[in-house]
């Protein structure tokens, strides 16, 4: 059975939680490898819904292992708020099903007051981050300043960590952003009890992992945001701080790109983003607010407006190239039906000039014009669809369509958020 890094293929919210949480019932392990509760992955079961910030999409099949890697960021207080909320719906995540690495470093409370007071420094100039304190816990980490989960869980090296970094991130806070200073013992005292609960969750992963490939087990590497948020490959400076397509499953767990097998990409029928920056096939006006309000289109963690769009192509070839996406799960068709007509997006015209690969210049993707292959579309509701010759002939053109446009072919196609609402094309865990 293979292992399968599941990715973003656009700019996150793609729907990677409820495929996630459907296709867990093939694997043993499930992984979440970077990113941290700047996630919202939405898992819907009959009339239940649970959105999950920290915890991998596995955490509710009891029976599978949920693994938090050393790529991810880790808030206790929201973890242990996620478990306890867990536990109120009737689930269980304890220290049987769910591990987390000594190796994750820890979000601390100058991180989310950075993050906040930036942001709002800013002003115009914002990123739109989510405020949960990830560029900042991020950056400490790359600076060699930051706190990991085996300090959190030792009070002598909680105690040391953080008497070396608060000074430090005390003066940036109120010199540099005008901000309050955080005191070192109220910390120390909050975080120290969050160590004692979470000290049994406390894991050595790779070892864990790699043993578990050698004795037959097989792993999903569960990827948050998306491709085109990547620190690296995404629209930066209007990404997140970590790396968040595949390459990411790697080295945010210690298990080496030898032993992954698969990429499946996760996008929506069209596209959205949540925050600032470019969105070259953005709709504007009327048809954008219908695209929201058919979609349900409202941030899983902050509730903000998601901007929409038509499906792009380009964008997703391009971030199909960088992940080595071999699958692609679609998700959402269902909030096409009753949209006349359906653009895709097969190209970008820059001063009149087609752009041969996506531009790593924000200002040039600000200033593009996508070229547009307008599509029919279907009125019927497709929620309902068990099979793809049930669906509509233009709803199946338009699948055809994204396959040839994007290269990449078609695993799964959703037609709601639960379940049983999916049509499988094709078989990859065999
Ligand atoms: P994630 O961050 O990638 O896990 O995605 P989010 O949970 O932030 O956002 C996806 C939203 O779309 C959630 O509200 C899901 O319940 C919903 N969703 C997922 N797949 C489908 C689908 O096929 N159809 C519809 N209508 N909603 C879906
Ligand atoms: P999931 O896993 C959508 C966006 C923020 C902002 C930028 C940087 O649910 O798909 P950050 O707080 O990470 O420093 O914010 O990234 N962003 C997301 N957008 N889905 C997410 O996660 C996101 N996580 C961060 O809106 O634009
Ligand atoms: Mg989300």
């Amino acid at each position: 059975m293979p292992n399968v890094v599941v990715i973003g293929a656009q700019w996150g919210d793609e729907g990677k939680g409820r495929i996630v949480d459907l296709i867990s019932e093939k694997v043993d392990i499930i992984v979440r490898y970077q990113g941290g509760n700047n996630a919202g992955h939405t898992i819907v079961i009959g009339d239940e819904k649970v959105v999950l910030h920290h915890l991998p999409s596995g955490i509710l099949r009891e029976d599978k292992l949920s693994v938090i890697g050393n790529g991810v960021v880790v808030d206790p207080k929201v973890l242990l708020q996620e478990i306890r909320e867990l536990e109120s719906a009737g689930y269980s995540a304890n220290e049987n099903n769910l591990k987390i690495s000594d190796r994750a470093h820890v979000i601390m409370p100058y991180h989310r007051e950075i993050d906040m007071a930036r942001e709002s420094m800013n002003g115009k100039g914002k990123i739109g981050t989510t405020g949960r304190g990830i560029g900042p816990v991020y950056e400490d980490k790359a600076a060699r300043r930051g706190i990991k989960f085996a300090d959190l869980i030792d009070p002598d090296s909680l105690s040391a960590r953080l008497k070396d970094v608060l000074e430090e991130r005390n003066s940036y806070l109120t010199k540099v952003l005008g901000g309050n200073p955080l005191n070192f013992e109220e910390i120390f005292q909050e975080y120290v009890q969050y160590g004692r609960e979470l000290k049994g969750f406390s894991c050595d992963v790779s070892t864990l992992l790699n043993k578990s490939i050698s004795n037959g087990q097989n792993i999903l590497f569960e990827g948050a945001q998306g491709a085109l948020l990547d620190i690296d490959f995404g629209t930066y400076p209007y990404v997140t701080s970590s790396s968040s397509g595949s390459g990411g499953a790697s080295i945010g767990t210690g298990v080496s790109p030898t032993k992954i097998d698969t990429v499946l990409g996760i996008s929506k029928a069209y596209t959205t983003r949540v925050g600032e920056g470019p969105f070259p096939t953005e709709i504007s006006g009327e048809l954008g607010e219908e695209l929201r309000q058919a979609g349900g289109e409202f941030g899983a963690t902050t509730g903000r407006p998601r901007r929409c769009g038509w499906f792009d192509a380009f964008a997703l070839k391009y971030a199909a190239q960088i992940n080595g996406i071999s699958w692609l799960a679609v998700t959402k068709l269902d909030v096409l039906s009753g949209f006349e007509k359906i653009n895709v997006c097969i190209g970008y015209l820059y001063k009149g000039q087609q752009l041969t690969s996506f531009p790593s210049n924000n200002q040039v993707l600000k200033d593009i014009e996508p070229i547009y292959l307008e599509m029919e579309g279907w009125k019927e509701d497709i929620s309902e669809a068990k099979e793809l010759s049930e669906l509509p002939i233009q709803a199946r053109k338009y699948l055809e369509k994204l396959e040839e446009t994007t290269g990449v072919p078609i695993y799964t196609v959703s037609l709601g958020p639960s379940r049983e609402k999916i049509i499988f094309l094709n078989e990859i865990f065999s």
